[in-house]
């Protein structure tokens, strides 16, 4: 498809956030060029809604709003301050091994790919241990739609409420009494001379457990179901494991975790021939573009020593992946910590891994090893 037609219009395809109707981009060209262009092609595909506090959040602004958001978080998200958290998330991974060391068997998304960044973002905010475990369930829950939850919508929308009740106390208390971490940060920074509103630190909060959680989980387990269907790349990482780092940049490549993400056209533009009219949304192609053949060879292969691993997994642009230091630590660690202590690892007899059907991500559900 993407050779044939670059650019199609879908009449039919139904937005979760949009009315009916998209347009798709698949090649990496057109890919990069929509997302260096964000007077074209804006990210605030959604409509702002008062009660929905990350639809106004840093990822669906642009500029000026987009850079002064920004500027507020990327201290913290340096490949320095990143680096700086690698004992403590060699330490976390650890105790995940211990905990389920059970046979050697586990179910790497569940006991490992899952935990590892819900841990992290919850240190990274200033959410106290005591209170992980809220913390995973509403981390869980924001990824669902409600009506995949137990309980359906009601639920869903108490737990929404019980979380942003969560999240507005400890703004209160930080402050007042603030600490060494992201939301003390944020309730003192300021706009212009202005703080952030309670919405925007909210929007802050849900964006970081949207954007860092699910495609972080993803990439741990894609990298061991990859390295499981390639038995020999497995041996070869096993014994050198200073190559880890360009196996995760080929995972990203190759089983891209977001797929796909979103623009809202800002004016009449045209794309290869075809008229993309003001109004109009675009699904942008990451998975697809990380496959094009005219600039990676071979694409379905999985190459650790490609030499260009110029993926766009990670976006292109303004809105470049603010997490992708800390992503690539946490499955850095966890990678060499899960070779280093199971050397070897193979699918539990007779399972398959359980795919989340939804185009969105790739991510497995279910990987028993
Ligand atoms: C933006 C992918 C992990 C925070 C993005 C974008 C992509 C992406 C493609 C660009 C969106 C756009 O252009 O509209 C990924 C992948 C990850 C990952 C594949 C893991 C493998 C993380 C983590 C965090 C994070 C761990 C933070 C804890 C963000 C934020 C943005 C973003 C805040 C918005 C940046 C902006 O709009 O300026 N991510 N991400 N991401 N990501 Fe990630």
């Amino acid at each position: 498809m993407a050779k044939e037609s670059p650019v199609i219009y879908d009449a039919d395809y139904l937005h979760y956030h949009g009315p009916k109707g998209t347009w798709h981009v698949f090649r990496y060209d057109d890919v990069q060029r929509v997302m260096s262009d964000y007077q074209t092609f804006s990210n605030q595909y959604q409509p702002k809604i008062e009660e929905n506090p990350s639809s106004s959040s840093l990822a669906l602004s642009d500029p000026p709003r987009h850079k002064q958001l920004r500027m507020l978080v990327s201290d913290v998200f340096t490949p320095k301050t990143i680096a700086n958290m690698r004992p403590w998330i060699e330490k976390i991974t650890n105790e995940l091994i211990d905990k389920v060391e059970n046979n050697g068997e586990m179910d790497i998304t569940r006991d490992i790919a899952t935990p590892i960044p819900i841990q992290v973002i919850a240190k990274l905010l200033g959410v106290s241990p005591n209170d992980q475990e809220k913390f995973k369930k509403w981390s869980i829950m924001i990824l669902q739609a409600p009506s995949e939850i137990e309980g359906g919508e009601e639920t869903f929308l108490r737990s929404q409420q019980e979380m942003a009740q969560y999240f507005i106390s400890l703004f209160e208390q930080r402050k007042v009494e603030p600490k060494d971490d992201l939301i003390s940060h944020l309730v003192q920074a300021e706009v212009e001379g202005e703080k952030l509103s309670t919405n925007d630190l909210l929007g802050f909060c849900v964006l970081l457990l949207v954007a860092g959680n699910e495609t972080t989980t993803n990439l741990i387990s894609s990298s061991i179901l990859t390295f499981i269907e390639n038995p020999e790349i497995q041996e070869y990482l096993a014994k050198h494991p200073e190559d880890i780092p360009k196996a995760i940049e080929e995972v990203l490549r190759y089983r891209s975790p977001l797929q796909y993400i979103n623009r809202i056209a800002a004016k009449d533009v045209k794309l290869r021939g075809q008229s993309i009219k003001k109004g109009d949304l675009i699904n942008v192609w990451l998975g697809s573009a990380n496959r094009d053949e005219s600039i990676f060879p071979n694409p379905d292969q999985f190459d650790i020593h490609r030499t260009n691993l110029k993926h766009t997994a990670f976006g292109h642009g303004i809105h470049f992946c603010l997490g992708a230091p800390l992503a690539r630590l946490e499955a850095h660690v966890a990678l060499q910590v899960i070779f280093e202590r199971l050397h070897q690892f193979q699918l539990k007899e007779a399972t398959e891994p359980l795919m989340n059907p939804t185009a969105l991500t790739y991510s497995i559900k279910e990987l028993p090893v």
